[in-house]
C-alpha cells in the first residue's frame, strides 16, 4: 500500500447527467465537477501523481474507472464490464500499455474492478452481477504469478464487493455487516460500519492517508479512533454525486 504513487483518474463526462437522468436520477453537474477535483487534490494530498485520462461522452459512467482494469506488478488485467459500459476500458488500457504488460479475459468471463478486494496477502473478488465465476477463475490466473490467493465471496445486497466491505490496511478490514457475509474473509481484525450507514464502508486507504465518505457520522467515530491510533490523515468527503450512480471513493481511481 504504501508503494503506490499514481493515481489514474477520469472526469465525469457530461453525459453522466442526462444517463440518470433518463432514470429519474439528478445529478448536479457543477457539484460533480467540485467534488470529483476534492477528491483528486485528496490523492494528491497522500502523494499520488495524477492521470487524467481524457472524459469520453459515450461512456455516461466512465467516471468510475476502477471497473476497467485490475493492476499489479506491472501486469494489467482488463475487465469485461456491463454492456452499457463496454469500450470504457480502451482508453484506460492505451494508457497503461505504456508501463504494464496488458492481459485479456477470456470470451465469457465478466469482471469489475469494484469487485477485487486486496488485503495484504488474499485478493477477495465478488461474485456478484457484474463479476462471474470465469472472472474470478480469469482474475486468479492473473495474480497466480505474484503467488497471491484469490477468495471468492457471494455479492447479492449491493453493487460490488466493495460497496460492502475495503481494506483500511493494518490487518484491518471495514465491513458492511447487513451487505456482505464476514464469515468469507479470513481476516481477524474487522470493524464493522453503523447500522443504516451502507455507503460508509467504501473507504480508501493511501499510505498515512484515509479516505472516507461523509455523511456517516456512526462509521465516522469508528474510523477516526483506528486512524488516530496511526497517526493517518483523514479525508471525509462528500460524494453525493457519484453515491447517486451507484460509486464511491474506491470507484473514482485507479491506484497504481
Ligand atoms: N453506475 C456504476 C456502474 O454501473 O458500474
Amino acid at each position: 500500500m504504501d508503494t503506490s504513487n499514481i493515481a489514474l483518474i477520469r472526469r465525469p463526462p457530461r453525459s453522466y447527467r442526462d444517463f440518470y437522468l433518463r432514470h429519474e436520477i439528478e445529478i448536479d453537474l457543477t457539484l460533480a465537477d467540485r467534488q470529483h477535483a476534492g477528491y483528486v487534490d485528496a490523492l494528491r494530498a497522500a502523494g499520488l501523481d495524477i492521470h487524467a485520462i481524457p472524459p469520453d461522452e459515450r461512456f455516461a459512467d466512465s467516471v468510475f474507472i476502477e471497473d476497467t482494469a485490475v493492476v499489479w506488478q506491472g501486469r494489467a488485467l482488463r475487465t469485461r464490464m456491463a454492456p452499457h459500459r463496454e469500450g470504457e476500458q480502451d482508453a484506460v488500457i492505451d494508457h497503461l500499455r505504456q508501463t504494464h504488460e496488458i492481459v485479456t479475459l477470456p470470451p465469457t468471463a465478466t469482471l469489475d474492478g469494484g469487485d477485487v478486494l486486496h488485503t495484504e496477502d488474499i485478493t477477495y473478488v465478488g461474485r456478484s452481477s457484474r463479476t462471474n465465476g470465469a472472472g474470478a477463475g480469469a482474475l486468479r490466473d492473473f495474480l497466480g504469478p505474484a503467488k497471491r490467493r484469490v477468495v471468492e465471496v457471494p455479492v447479492d445486497r449491493c453493487l460490488h464487493l466493495k460497496s460492502a466491505a475495503t481494506w483500511l490496511g493494518d490487518e484491518t478490514l471495514l465491513v458492511a455487516h447487513e451487505l456482505v457475509d464476514v464469515s468469507y474473509f479470513e481476516i481477524e481484525r474487522v470493524l464493522f460500519t453503523a447500522e443504516g450507514e451502507e455507503k460508509a464502508p467504501n473507504t480508501l486507504r493511501i499510505g498515512s492517508h484515509l479516505l472516507l465518505l461523509a455523511g456517516n457520522p456512526g462509521s465516522a467515530a469508528t474510523l477516526w479512533e483506528f486512524a488516530q491510533y496511526r497517526d493517518l490523515t483523514l479525508h471525509t468527503l462528500a460524494m453525493s454525486e457519484f453515491e447517486k450512480g451507484d460509486g464511491s471513493l474506491t470507484c473514482l481511481s485507479i491506484v497504481m
